[in-house]
């Protein structure tokens, strides 16, 4: 099949819907940033290579939130993501209005005595650490340096929760030792939060308010010299921004899907995802290992094979909607939390399907927990609706799950996994791709050891079962 192309913005704007759904935002928060960001560097007449790595930044300013997502739900004992869309929404500059947001958020939802016990666990371990703030900013540099995007959009991700007094986080810079580009992310998001929440007046009246507290003051007086009749407003108002953002690419980035920065954008991806819970650490990296095994074993290759491989890091890209209230609960889960995990195929689905270069694999990522005769989630079909590819997606997942090291136990030894996987075959799951997972584990191709999955795939050969994933 012909390798078709697509710009890079439309990509990477597609996936911004799992970034802000991580970060507590309504869908369409990173693309309404954008349009803002993109046009006060009209105002300011930013310089056209400016421009491209600040649009870049925008869209990707979120990359990091997956990172402190555990430790906020651990800390504050509560949903993450309704903690993150509320401290979007309080003046952390202000002592006593983050501590008053910190107490009416720590245990919410919890009845009396979980929110007592929360709070004074709350302020045993100071929630407002700068460390939450720099997991976030510093893993949101990392992604855009992985996607090879500029080095000045990495540094303004860096920047984006700085103000212009030196009282943002985590590193307290001022005034102009904050990224230009990065003063113009951090007027963008709160912009746009308070745009989405109260309308353009309230949003404009929150960046004055906040002018050389939060804000560079130049940044602000272009803002403001922008009138409310400006088509910006319009597009920040439109259901989907989406087209607006196009407007602004610069057109200097194009990704073919053939090419291996889309591998690339993948991996990237599946390091957000990964990032979410320590319960499942590396967990998309591995299934992406042990698919390609699998797949290699069963003779698939080519463009089949680099598709499952895109696939397997991205299967669990609905997990970024759940909450790590739910997701990292020690104990058992009540049927609606279960309910609220089963959803995440659904998810994945939604989130790939809007990205064309992966709408082709949306479905097969998407399938991952049916079973052969119906019993699997999230749509309950059966075996005649699943290929072999999707086959072969679920056996790795399961082998994944089953001998993972989890903080709260050992990886079950390979033999009792293949035990459990091969109790379900073949009412739930194929033989075939039971037989390509044998076959793979008993492989051990000094070649391949340590060679990256990608490398992998130009060999033609199997990734080693004994490689661990970093
Ligand atoms: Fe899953
Ligand atoms: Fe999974």
């Amino acid at each position: 099949m012909q390798d078709t192309r697509f710009p890079l913005s439309e990509i990477l704007g597609a996936l911004t819907h799992a970034l802000d759904i991580t970060e507590g935002q309504p869908p369409g928060h990173a693309l309404r940033s954008c349009l803002i960001g993109m046009r006060v560097a009209e105002v300011i007449g930013l310089s056209e290579r400016d421009r491209s790595a600040l649009f870049y930044a925008l869209l990707m300013k979120d990359a990091g939130c997956s990172a402190n997502a555990s430790r906020m739900a651990a800390i504050f004992s509560t949903d993450d993501m309704e903690l993150k869309r509320t401290s979007k929404l309080v003046d952390t500059g202000d002592p006593k209005a983050e501590r008053r947001w910190a107490v009416t958020s720590a245990g919410r939802g919890r009845g009396l005595s979980g929110r007592v016990k929360a709070i004074v666990e709350l302020a045993r371990t100071g929630a407002f650490a700068d460390d939450l703030y720099a997991a976030r900013c510093e893993r949101g540099a990392e992604i855009a340096r992985m996607l090879q995007l500029p080095e000045a959009s990495a540094e303004a991700i860096r920047a984006l929760d700085e103000h212009w007094n030196g009282g943002g986080r985590p590193s307290g810079l001022r005034g102009e030792e904050i990224p230009l580009l990065g003063r113009i992310l951090g007027l963008s998001q709160t912009v746009e939060v308070f745009c989405a929440a109260a309308g353009p007046y309230e949003a404009i009246e929150v960046a004055r308010a906040r002018r050389s507290t939060w804000f560079d003051p130049a940044l602000v007086d272009a803002l403001t010299s922008i009138p409310i009749g400006d088509p910006l407003w319009a597009a920040v108002a439109a259901e989907d921004p989406a087209e607006f953002v196009a407007e602004h690419d610069p057109g200097d980035r194009l990704v073919t899907t053939g090419d291996a920065q889309l591998d690339l954008i993948a991996e990237a991806f599946s390091q957000v995802i990964d990032a979410k819970s320590p319960y499942t650490f590396n967990h998309s990296a591995r299934v992406a290992d042990v698919t390609l095994g699998m797949a290699v074993q069963a003779g698939i290759e080519g463009e089949r094979l680099r598709d499952l491989r895109r696939a397997a890091l991205l299967h669990d890209i609905g997990k970024l909607a759940v909450s790590n209230a739910v997701l990292d609960k020690p104990g058992k889960l009540t049927d609606d939390e279960f309910r609220q995990i089963k959803r995440h195929p659904e998810q994945t689905l939604a989130i790939l399907s809007r990205a064309p270069c992966f709408a082709p694999i949306a479905e097969l990522a998407a399938n991952h927990h049916e079973k052969l005769d119906g019993s699997g989630y999230h749509r309950g079909i059966t075996g005649d609706q699943l290929t072999f590819d999707m086959r072969i997606l679920a056996v790795a997942d399961i082998y994944e799950a089953l001998t993972a090291n989890r903080p709260y136990r050992d990886g079950m030894p390979l033999e009792k996994a293949m035990g459990i996987i091969a109790s379900d075959v073949p009412h739930k799951l194929d033989r075939e791709a039971l037989a390509a997972l044998r076959s793979w584990v008993q492989t051990d191709d000094p070649a391949v050891l340590a060679a990256p999955s990608a490398d992998v795939i130009e060999l033609g050969r199997a990734p080693s079962p004994h490689r661990r994933v970093a």
